[in-house]
């Protein structure tokens, strides 16, 4: 057993009435960085205050998975925050809603629903393949336009999301999709500025044009899946579903009533509000560090060429057969994690941490940055190394330090659907193209920029077809950065 340090304090940083700990966290760092900075002087566990909420920074991965795991159950709630209950309908979401029977049960049919179109059919692949081959062919014809990626990739993400929920598939520049990506990208924008509502929520009592900005966006949103929703039930035959909506409708048949329409409609919104921007960020950043490792991506060319080779479209089938590729992509998420401190826990009991008593309500930041540029489980984690992800025979392994998706209960519910998502658009985007700088333009920045998530600064990029015959790029078309 853990010998208890209940008599050692545990290291808090100082706090003053009403702001808490908040001046201490004044700084021109983002978040996971500072909180990195700060566990350098105090250790791996500390504690704060957000206004008035107490709050434990997790810093070390013991730790991370004694919270994630081992404790898993008595760190499972979330805290209740004026912006997400507005996005959730008050909690009827899974990542914002506590920890209860019925949230499980939610969880349950939202996990097996996805399932349904994960690894197991064919279904997603072939979606995921449909939508990479609409943006190779976007990436063909926009040749000597000035475009810039994230809009690109942004588009194809958003489209699987709409295919898979409510099986509608659009032409990149269909008015219905524009609008799914706008008040997507309203709700990131606001969400991300939102914060001291959430830690103060009487200042709602003022005028807050980024509150009305969400609502705005919210109801823009719940228009659309309401009316997607009501097509839905007119058309469903039960024991047949055709999307996401359909299996969602199935379970609340079975679930005598707990699962509402409210829960319904508030999982198809969270399958765009948490997996668009996580996914097409992190495709963004893959492209940001090739650029940055041409060494890498050349590598990432034979080993396409000579695994699946140019007359077909990869498959989910090649995976065992890429491991460098997924090599890279497991690197470009340990680097550079678009979810760098997760999203935040609370303790649904009085329990303890490293030898620590916590009471009930306590909130847990867990630093995935730095469990994942930990200098005592990674070797210079600050470079770009995907090897570390192979052993000694170029087999594919799994450090244990490596958390991008959190685990236990609360583990990203998408994960699966997001590996897919990443491995069919990398390997469909680079066995037809090259990446490189554009002449006189400079490498991506990799510092990235935090609000909802980790993203690179925007930057411009020539992409090169590759030829069926010659494998060698025929022509360049430069596509730059608003
Ligand atoms: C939660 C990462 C894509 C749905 C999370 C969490 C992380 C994460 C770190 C929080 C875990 C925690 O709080 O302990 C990612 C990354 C993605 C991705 C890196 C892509 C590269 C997706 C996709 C979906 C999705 C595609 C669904 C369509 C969710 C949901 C939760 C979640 C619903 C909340 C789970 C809960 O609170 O129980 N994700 N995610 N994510 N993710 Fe993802």
């Amino acid at each position: 057993p853990r010998s208890s340090t209940a008599d050692v304090p545990l290291p808090s940083l100082p706090r003053v009435p009403v702001l808490g700990s908040l001046l201490h966290l004044r700084s021109s760092l983002p978040l996971h960085l500072l909180f990195t900075q700060l566990a350098g002087e105090c250790g791996p566990l500390f504690g704060l205050h957000v206004g008035p909420h107490r709050t434990l920074v997790v810093s070390g991965v013991g730790l991370a998975r004694d919270v994630l795991l081992h404790k898993g159950r008595d760190f499972a709630g979330r805290p209740k925050m004026v912006t997400t209950e507005l996005l959730s309908r008050g909690g009827k979401d899974i990542a914002f809603a506590d920890y209860s029977p019925l949230w499980k049960s939610h969880r349950r049919l939202v996990h097996s629903s996805f399932a349904l179109f994960g690894e197991g059919s064919n279904k997603l692949q072939t979606i995921v393949l449909e939508a990479a081959e609409s943006l190779c062919s976007e990436l063909q014809s926009c040749r000597g336009q000035c475009v810039d990626l994230s809009p690109i990739l942004m588009r194809a993400v958003t489209n699987v999301v709409c295919r898979l929920v409510f099986n509608s598939s659009y032409h990149p520049h269909d008015p219905e999709l524009q609008q799914v990506m706008d008040y997507n990208d309203g709700i990131v924008q606001t969400i991300a500025r939102g914060g001291l509502v959430d830690t103060f929520p009487w200042l709602q009592i003022f005028p807050n044009k980024d509150l009305a900005k969400l609502r705005e966006c919210v109801c823009i949103r719940d228009k659309l899946l309401s009316k997607k929703l009501e097509e839905h039930k007119l058309t469903f035959t039960p024991g047949e579903p055709r999307d996401l909506l359909d299996a969602l409708l199935n379970g609340q048949r079975v679930s005598a009533g707990d699962i509402t329409d409210d829960h319904v409609l508030m999982t198809a919104a969270e399958a765009f509000g948490a997996g668009v921007e996580t996914t097409s960020t992190t495709l963004l950043w893959t492209v940001a560090f090739l650029l940055h490792h041409p060494q890498v991506q050349k590598r990432l060319h034979a080993e396409l060429d000579e695994h699946v080779g140019r007359d077909r479209p990869p498959a989910l089938s090649d995976r065992p057969n890429l491991p460098f590729l997924e090599s890279v992509l497991c690197e470009v998420m340990r680097i550079r994690p678009v979810s760098p401190i997760l999203i935040p826990h609370v303790a649904m009991q009085d329990t303890s941490l490293g030898g620590h008593a916590v009471s009930k309500g306590t909130r847990v930041l867990v630093n995935m940055w730095a469990i994942h540029h930990d200098p005592k489980h990674w070797d210079e984690p600050d470079l770009f190394l995907p090897e570390r992800f192979l052993d000694a025979t170029g087999k594919k392994i799994t450090p244990p330090s490596f958390l991008p998706f959190g685990a236990g209960p609360r583990v990203c519910v998408g994960e699966s659907l997001a590996r897919i998502e990443l491995f069919l658009f990398v390997s469909s985007l680079l066995q037809q193209f090259h990446f490189s700088v554009p002449p006189g333009a400079s490498l991506p920045d990799l510092q990235g920029r935090y609000g909802v998530v980790l993203q690179p600064l925007r930057y411009s990029v020539t992409v090169s077809p590759i030829t069926q015959e010659t494998g060698h790029a025929w022509f360049r078309l430069t596509l730059l950065s608003v």
